[in-house]
């Protein structure tokens, strides 16, 4: 089928969720993909920073047929070896010391939810409220989507579950003045606000988050969703801010492109799950973790955390550049290879332009440009992606200043 063919048959018979750029990819290599009519794209979105190593990754592509060829799914019945190697990896590399399994960032918060509400029924005397974040994104099931700071995701759902309360990102005395003492358990925040518009917070405030959930005896949460495996440089954002969680949440790049989640934690509060407390059945799947090990493994290994800091300051220097040169950019801000470019006004035409011109980026809280390619990415697509956006941004100034 070509674009228009695919496009005719999604808008017949998927349902009407998404709204969706009017082409349909189809293959993809490193950090490139191609449309159903043929046409190649630099890949500035990376399924929203889900393909960390780039599309067909020969250690993705290699765990694959190897695991698929083995044994493609088996219930949490049993043991899962595939699923045991990676929970071990993942807690050797963090702070954590045991893993839940599951399929999206959704379900890696939703678990973190529910077990903060155990721990606090277990041991906080039923302490049950959690504190987010305005701004914020942690997903589309009903819980996660209470959490979430953003009014147009909550938008239609009503009643809403109790138990979430919502302050400002980056202002500890508001989180500080937000903790009842009767009732909060846990606070849950991005390290990196990703969907919010790329906000890196102050390093004092996650510090002080840190110590006001130690003196109060509450829970920290980190939804690491977006901003972890590799996406700032470290294995995870958090290690920038030396502050570690009690919780942390993980899918996207986990699996590489397969679904996978995680919710990973300290052994404390990992100890209120019981057999029979949470559970999924595909989550910890043997495929999705098999793949999960090769990308953990590819990214601690193969260079493509140093990759991603040296190509990252690289496309930050280019986004610097066009600040200069054109006065409707306000800021450039991220860490790693998740950077936003602020704008004075609505940045969704620029984005249609720059797919028309063969790169793909998006656009989060209307006016921020956010580029999130493969880790692996290289210099000479970061300056092909750089050269695409200035031709786009300065007809754009152009047709701005008549
Ligand atoms: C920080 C964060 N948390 C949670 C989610 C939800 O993840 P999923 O779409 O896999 O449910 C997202 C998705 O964008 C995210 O960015």
């Amino acid at each position: 089928m070509n674009n228009r063919q695919i496009i005719n048959v999604t808008q017949k018979y998927v349902a009407n969720t998404y709204t969706r750029f009017p082409i349909a990819l189809v293959r993809g290599k490193g950090a490139r993909v191609w449309d159903a009519d043929g046409k190649e794209y630099l890949d500035f979105v990376a399924g929203i920073a889900v393909n960390c190593l780039g599309h067909n990754h020969p250690a993705v592509a290699r765990a694959i047929r190897r695991q698929s060829a083995k044994l493609l799914h088996v219930s949490n019945l049993y043991h899962i070896e595939p699923q045991s190697e990676l929970a071990r990896e993942l807690c050797r590399h963090s702070f954590a010391e045991k893993v839940f399994f599951c399929n999206s960032g959704a379900e890696a918060n939703e678990a973190a939810i529910k077990l903060v509400r155990r721990y606090g029924a277990e041991w906080l005397g039923g302490k049950y409220e959690i504190l987010s974040t305005y701004n914020s994104f942690h997903g589309r099931t009903l819980a996660t989507l209470t959490a979430t700071g953003q009014e147009k995701v909550r938008a239609g759902y009503d009643p809403l579950p109790a138990g979430f309360r919502h302050v400002p990102y980056n202002d500890l005395r508001a989180m500080v003045d937000a903790v009842d003492e009767k009732t909060t358990v846990a606070i849950l925040v991005e390290p990196i606000q990703g969907e919010g518009g790329v906000i890196v917070p102050d390093k004092s405030y996650l510090q002080g988050l840190r110590e006001l959930c130690d003196q109060k005896e509450l829970l920290l949460i980190f939804d690491e969703v977006q901003s972890g495996m590799g996406r700032t440089g470290k294995l995870f954002a958090y290690e920038h801010f030396g502050v570690e969680p009690d919780i942390m949440t993980l899918a996207k790049a986990l699996g590489g492109g397969l679904p996978l989640g995680a919710m990973l934690a300290k052994e404390k509060v990992a100890r209120s799950f019981v057999p029979g407390a949470h559970a999924s059945t595909f989550g910890g799947n043997p495929l999705a973790c098999s793949v999960g090990a090769a990308v953990l493994k590819t990214l601690l290994e193969g260079g493509a955390l140093k990759n991603c800091v040296k190509m990252g300051r690289v496309l930050n220097d280019g986004l610097l550049a066009l600040k200069k040169k054109f006065g409707f950019i306000r800021e450039i801000r991220g860490r790693g290879l998740i950077l936003g470019m602020e704008l004075e006004q609505d940045g969704g035409k620029i984005v249609d332009d720059c797919m028309e011109a063969g790169l793909l980026i998006n656009c989060t809280a209307h006016k921020v440009l956010r580029f999130i390619p493969p880790l692996v990415i290289g210099k000479n697509d970061i300056a092909r992606g750089l050269a695409i956006l200035e031709n786009v941004l300065a007809r754009h100034g152009a047709s701005h200043s008549r």
